[in-house]
């Protein structure tokens, strides 16, 4: 089935770092390969694909970026994700210079090329964003800034509710599940979907699929860990144990929802374990789970992923905006559950995967997707 309209959905990204940059080049590689196209995560969704969406406005705040077309700001410093499309010409929307609020760390400013450069242009205001959104018709601002980014999380969501946009929450910053911004977006009638991207084929999905697959078998799990290092700026963002209570948070929360009970603190380490430049956007997640078999007979798995962090991530994101847009065409208003909990590691509610996955499909059916 495909869209008769086509009709485009119009988004804004906020941060056009290595995850925006997979974002870009995916819309264009989808319309370029069209049905050819690897790796398409739900390549069609109420009759929308990748290909339907078209990025109209970018906010960022490095030099390297700013007042630079979309097409050519992806491929700037200090992104360093794989290449996979590089006719980006029909990328052509301008990247403004946003305010830095909480997004630009002290060590991210003295990391040399690694870190963020700032832009010396002047800041646009919340009414000057605001306008911007206006202008380019956006319908939804998918938010890719750096982990600890809570202001700036908030300044957006707050632009994009006076803007008339849905809002897609990729990062550890709690909005679609906080409360108090799901009721803000549903008293504006518009829909939010976050928190935090659950990657494509990332660790946090396979840990809980190991999870599930335990709990299934009567295996009890006794301790965990998942250690995560990369080398991209994400990564080096989050060096910094300050910017990362959330991100702990939401990764430790994901696998826990999956345990029949979750374990004890002491029993569970998850998060970002360290920075290695030369990985660049590669990311090597180690997880181990140790746990008792029948009759209390021990065992133990050991498990290694080894992925291109970005793309593992847009795929999901080119799924949520098509969401968004569907929530957008139907009136649904607020935390977009049922399109949440299989793409986001802190959704509103936790679901099975298994669960999120027919959730999803059926919102996208046409169904609420309330009762799964
Ligand atoms: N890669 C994944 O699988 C994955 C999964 C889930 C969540 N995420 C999250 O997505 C986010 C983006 O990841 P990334 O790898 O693209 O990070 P990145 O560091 O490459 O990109 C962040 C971008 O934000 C910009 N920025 C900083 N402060 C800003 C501000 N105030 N306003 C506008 N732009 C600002 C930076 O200049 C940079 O371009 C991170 O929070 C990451 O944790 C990634």
């Amino acid at each position: 089935m495909t869209n008769p309209s086509r009709a485009a959905i119009r988004t804004a990204i906020v941060g056009i770092g290595n995850c925006a940059s997979s974002v870009v080049q995916g819309v264009s590689y989808c319309r370029a390969l069209g049905a050819d196209a690897v790796g398409v995560s739900f390549p069609d969704l109420g009759g929308y694909t990748p290909a339907d969406i078209d990025i109209v406005a970018g906010f960022d705040v490095d030099a390297r970026k700013v007042g630079l077309p979309m097409g050519h700001a992806v491929f700037a410093g200090p992104n360093c994700t794989q290449v996979f499309h590089d006719d980006l010409s029909d990328q052509q929307a301008m990247v403004h210079r946003g305010p830095d609020l909480d997004g630009v760390a002290a060590h991210m400013q003295s990391a040399g090329a690694r870190g963020f450069q700032t832009s010396d242009a002047p800041a646009l205001t919340r009414d000057h964003v605001i306008g911007v959104l206006r202008a380019a018709r956006a319908q939804v601002v998918l938010i890719f800034l750096p982990v600890g980014s809570q202001q700036a999380v908030e300044f957006y969501a707050d632009c994009a509710l006076a803007a008339g946009c849905a809002l897609v929450n990729g990062i550890p910053v709690f909005l679609a599940s906080d409360p108090a911004w799901g009721a803000r977006f549903a008293d504006a009638g518009l829909p939010v979907l976050g928190d935090d991207f659950k990657a494509q084929f990332g660790a946090t999905i396979v840990h809980r699929t190991l999870v599930d697959l335990a709990k299934m078998r009567g295996v009890s799990v006794d301790r965990t860990y998942q250690l995560n290092v990369g080398g991209n700026t994400d990564f080096l963002n989050m060096s910094d144990p300050a910017r990362l209570t959330r991100k702990r948070e939401s990764k430790t929360e994901a696998v826990q929802s999956a345990m029949s009970a979750p374990l004890g603190a002491e029993d569970i380490r998850i998060g970002p374990s360290d920075y290695v430049p030369w990985l660049n956007d590669r990311k090597v997640a180690y997880i181990r789970l140790e746990g008792r078999l029948f009759g209390g007979a021990r065992t133990n798995i050991e498990l290694r992923l080894d992925v291109e962090d970005s793309p593992n991530a847009a795929a999901e994101a080119l799924a949520a905006i098509r969401l968004a847009r569907i929530a957008l065409d139907r009136g649904v208003a607020g935390p977009v559950n049922a399109a949440s909990a299989f793409l986001f590691k802190h959704p509103p509610q936790q679901m099975t995967d298994a669960d999120g996955y027919d959730a999803l499909l059926d919102f996208a059916g046409g169904g609420t997707g309330k009762d799964a």
